[in-house]
């Protein structure tokens, strides 16, 4: 071997020269050992790593003066069976140094068994690299890759990255939740997979026209947008993209929110204050209008008085168009009645019940007028349907209205069919009739306020229906097809969180 047994002392030849600069420019350390371990030769980075000056180390015992005290014996031990021929060397293995300060650092080994003319182990040769500062690396990326996955994956919002062309990246477990897919699933497929048409279709124009024109659409923006669970359902999510850099490549991050719960409690909001002012209005209106009406009416009864006295045959005329402007005035009072109750309807004050009880009054109620209108009335509730918290009031003229709507949708007569039922959270309430229906263009409006399609109507009954479920923190909804029929659904929570609620 070329390195073995030279001595720094028996410098000179030009091949001792070279060799040894040769040794003292390459970056990795290199160091010699005799058969018992001391140290024949050590090069400059060596020396370096170490701390040491080359004459400090040769001759001196390798284990002890530079491994630490920890794995001294054990490396000791499998050097010394090597150098008896008990086992072979092992080619590569990382061990820890101790340098002169006392400071460890890391070494990945590389070595070689150097032997006599008769194979006999005269000593080894090693080249070690320093390794501690990509090791610390190592371990600080694997600390920060274990943060950003525990953030991922304890994420409530959906944490989607995805690639230039828009395939998807990364899916973090609130996304799976959120989207009905499992990360192996999506993962390596198109983005648009999750986007409902028109956007699916727009999505790889906003990226690429991002990429060529450097104009935001929606990077850098949160927007609300649709988006596409696995079984097709669509629902609304709050998007915010970022971008990332890394090289040469763009990746994008979406942060999801699903804000279904957020709008539906906006668009009751929004639908309560609506009430409120309408309620204001119609107050104002009805007032205004009442008392010149009570005086009309009023003057209108005295004009009949006064037709009394005139015996002469040709006011019966009159007293026909008499009586039919009475007829209106007590249409209009009765409006603006209705229209004043509505606008002092008030909070509702929940109390626990038995919800049946309530059903079987009001068809009681009701019972004899929709026989007589030729609709046939079954009432199917459970005697242990659960309790939960209602204003027997309020809710009675929800049902009542309920109850006429269904009515005056079957004016031929049919079936009126009131049943309950019990899901995870709430009580239902059904009502189902066998009338005209609701064609599919008014269905978003007939809970609006004033919307009616009757000539007779005020359009209010289904707009506070609402109100006052929406006050039991229930629900109301309506499936319908034209021609036949109608149900309508009403849920009430098993629990009622309301200060409101009364046991
Ligand atoms: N069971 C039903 N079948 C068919 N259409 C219905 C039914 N219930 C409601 N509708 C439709 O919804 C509209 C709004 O109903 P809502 O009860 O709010 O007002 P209205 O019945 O028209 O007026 P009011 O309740 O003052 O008599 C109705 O005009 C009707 O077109
Ligand atoms: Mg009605």
């Amino acid at each position: 071997c070329l390195f073995f047994g030279w001595k720094p002392e028996g410098e000179g030849t030009l091949l001792q020269d070279l060799t040894r600069q040769s040794l003292d420019i390459i970056p990795v350390m290199l160091v010699a050992l005799d058969a018992r371990g001391r140290i024949t030769l050590i090069n400059k980075r060596g020396c370096e790593i170490l701390g040491y000056a080359e004459k400090e180390l040769i001759g001196k015992d390798w284990f002890e003066t530079c491994l630490p005290a920890a794995v001294r014996r054990q490396v000791r031990g499998v050097f010394d069976k090597i150098m008896r021929g008990e086992v072979e060397a092992v080619k590569y293995f990382d061990n820890p140094i101790v340098t002169k300060t006392g400071e460890e650092r890391m070494v990945s080994w590389h070595n070689t068994v150097l032997r006599d003319d008769k194979g006999k182990p005269t000593g080894t040769l090693s080249s070690g690299l320093d390794i501690t500062e990509r090791k610390a690396a190592e371990e600080r990326l694997r600390e920060s890759e274990a943060r950003v996955r525990a953030i991922l994956e304890t994420a409530v919002d959906g944490i989607i990255t995805i690639d230039e062309h828009g395939i998807i990246e990364s899916f973090n477990p609130a996304a799976e939740r959120m989207f009905g897919y499992k990360a192996e699933e999506i993962v390596g497929k198109s983005v648009t997979l999750l986007m409902p048409f028109p956007y699916n279709q727009e999505h790889d124009g906003y990226i690429r026209e991002y990429i060529e024109t450097g104009e935001r659409k929606v990077i850098g923006i949160g927007r609300e947008i649709e988006a596409k669970r696995k079984d097709g359902t669509v629902f609304p999510v709050r998007l915010a993209l970022s971008e990332v850099h890394v090289g040469e490549h763009r990746h994008f991050t979406g942060i999801i929110r699903d804000i279904s719960e957020e709008i539906s409690l906006r668009s009751k909001t929004i639908q309560a204050e609506r009430l409120a002012i309408i309620g204001k209005m119609a107050a104002k209106v009805a007032h205004e209008i009442r008392n010149p009406l009570s005086s009309i009416s009023l003057n209108a009864e005295l004009l009949g008085e006064e037709l009394d006295g005139y015996q002469c045959a040709n006011t019966r005329e009159a007293r026909v168009l008499l009586e039919s402007m009475i007829h209106e005035i007590d249409r209009v009072t009765a409006l603006t009645d209705e229209y004043l109750q509505f606008s002092r309807l008030p909070h509702s004050r929940p109390v626990r019940g038995r919800l049946q009880d309530l059903l079987q009054e009001v068809s009681a109620s009701v019972a004899a007028q929709l026989q007589h209108k030729g609709v046939k009335l079954t009432v199917e509730t459970s005697d242990d349907l659960p309790e939960v918290a209602f204003d027997r009031a309020q809710l009675k003229r929800v049902l009542l209205n309920l109850i006429r709507n269904a009515h005056e949708a079957m004016p031929k007569g049919g079936e009126l069919r009131i049943a309950t039922a019990q899901s995870d959270h709430a009580v239902h309430v059904r009502i189902s009739d066998t009338g005209v229906g609701i064609p599919e263009e008014d269905k978003e409006r007939i809970f609006d306020p004033f919307f009616t399609t009757k000539d007779f109507g005020t359009g209010l009954g289904l707009a506070v229906s609402q109100q006052v479920i929406n006050e039991h923190g229930g629900q109301i909804h309506c499936e319908s097809e034209v021609g036949k029929g109608t149900t309508f659904d009403i849920a009430l929570p098993l629990n009622l969180k309301r200060p409101g609620a009364q046991k």
